[in-house]
């Protein structure tokens, strides 16, 4: 049986990120068109059991230490309390608890952040790039900005600590946010990050000369705090900074583009409909739920997996000249 997820430039897999859906009840005009994309037929997406068979795979077998739920948007996953419980029930081969957390957008989450930490989900991170109603009922698409309020202070009322915010800034859009946003976070106690925008979303949505990158968000939030780099970064995308010499206040940016983190990248991903993606931008993808459905048991599914994480790339190659989006928008792969 295969030891973990090592890859051939030697990295470890250990972060499962698994996509439970493709839908959102969202529309940002980074990452979807406003109308929508053709979504996964239900056949085609994986099933409760599923999914936690082959979360059972990767926590008891591959190495897998933490497992975080993402979309589309988690909360659209009906069985999504059942998906975290059993996922929070299982033991590493250490005999410790894998992490459980889950990326959102909020919606919803108002009235279900304690069933989900009663379920045994530890932490969220939450998306909302603005704070303005306006603006986010333009940039979603949909005027959601008060649920999203109201989920983000059920996720810390429910002790899921901490309370991530996760933003991406568009030039002439939000990019006047970053000191608001700093000073909204540090004041409700959620940890804010800055994140560069990705190649990821509808084609023509990105551009290299206006996306607005790390350094000058970090440039902007220096006008108004003082920031001291925060010690332990391990494998995290993000760089975090101390606010104001204060330790309990951090704020960070994920500068994937102009500072990419692949080197040192530990994640793996398993999207809805079953495939595993051993990088964000892989070109690749390895079907397990055929195996799974074709009746292959847990060896045949371990190895299979651990192949695919084999052949993972060096990194995203955004740089590079013939960089090509993936076929798969980001909705379909999580983040
Ligand atoms: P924690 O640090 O564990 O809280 O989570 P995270 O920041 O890795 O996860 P989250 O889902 O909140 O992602 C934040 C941003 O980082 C999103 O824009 C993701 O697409 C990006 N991100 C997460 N993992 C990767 C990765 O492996 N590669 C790249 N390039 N970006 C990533
Ligand atoms: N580039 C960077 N981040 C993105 N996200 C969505 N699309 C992009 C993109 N093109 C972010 C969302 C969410 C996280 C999972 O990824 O805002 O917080
Ligand atoms: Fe927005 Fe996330 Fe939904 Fe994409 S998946 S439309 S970024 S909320």
């Amino acid at each position: 049986a295969p030891s973990g997820l090592v890859d051939g430039f030697g990295r470890v897999a250990r972060d499962l990120r698994v996509s439970l859906t493709d839908r959102c009840h969202l529309r940002c005009t980074y990452c979807m068109p406003a109308q929508g994309l053709p979504w996964l037929p239900t056949e085609e997406v994986l099933t409760d059991a599923e999914v936690v068979r082959l979360v059972t795979v990767a926590v008891q077998r591959l190495g897998v230490r933490s497992v975080r739920f993402t979309g589309g948007e988690p909360l659209l996953r009906r069985g999504l309390e059942d998906v975290v419980a059993a996922t929070a029930a299982l033991r590493c081969p250490d005999g410790s608890v894998p992490g459980t957390s889950m990326t959102t957008n909020g919606l919803g989450l108002e009235h279900r952040a304690t069933g989900l930490a009663a379920a045994g989900l530890r932490r969220v991170n939450v998306s909302l790039d603005t704070l303005d109603r306006g603006r986010y009922a333009r940039l979603a698409r949909r005027d959601r900005l008060p649920d999203v309020l109201a989920g983000l202070a059920a996720a810390r009322e429910a002790g899921l600590h901490p309370v991530k915010v996760n933003a991406v800034l568009l030039r002439g859009v939000n990019d006047d946010e970053a000191v608001p946003l700093l000073r909204w976070a540090l004041d409700e106690g959620y940890e804010l990050r800055f994140i560069e925008q990705m190649p990821l979303g509808p084609t023509g949505a990105w551009d290299p000369g206006t996306m607005v990158t790390a350094d000058e968000v970090l440039a902007d939030l220096r006008t108004a705090v003082t920031l001291t780099p925060a010690p332990g970064r391990g494998t995290a995308p993000a760089q975090r900074w101390v606010v104001d010499g204060d330790a309990s206040r951090t704020v960070g940016v994920i500068a994937s583009v102009t500072r990419p983190f692949c080197g040192s990248c530990d994640r793996v991903r398993l999207t809805a409909d079953g495939q595993v993606r051993a990088c964000l931008f892989s070109g690749e993808e390895t079907d397990l739920r055929a195996l799974l459905r074709d009746g292959a048991d847990d060896d045949a599914l371990a190895a299979a997996w651990a192949r695919a994480v084999l052949g993972k790339p060096a990194g995203h190659g955004i740089a590079d000249a013939g960089f090509r989006q993936p076929a798969r928008p980001m909705n379909a792969i999580g983040g």
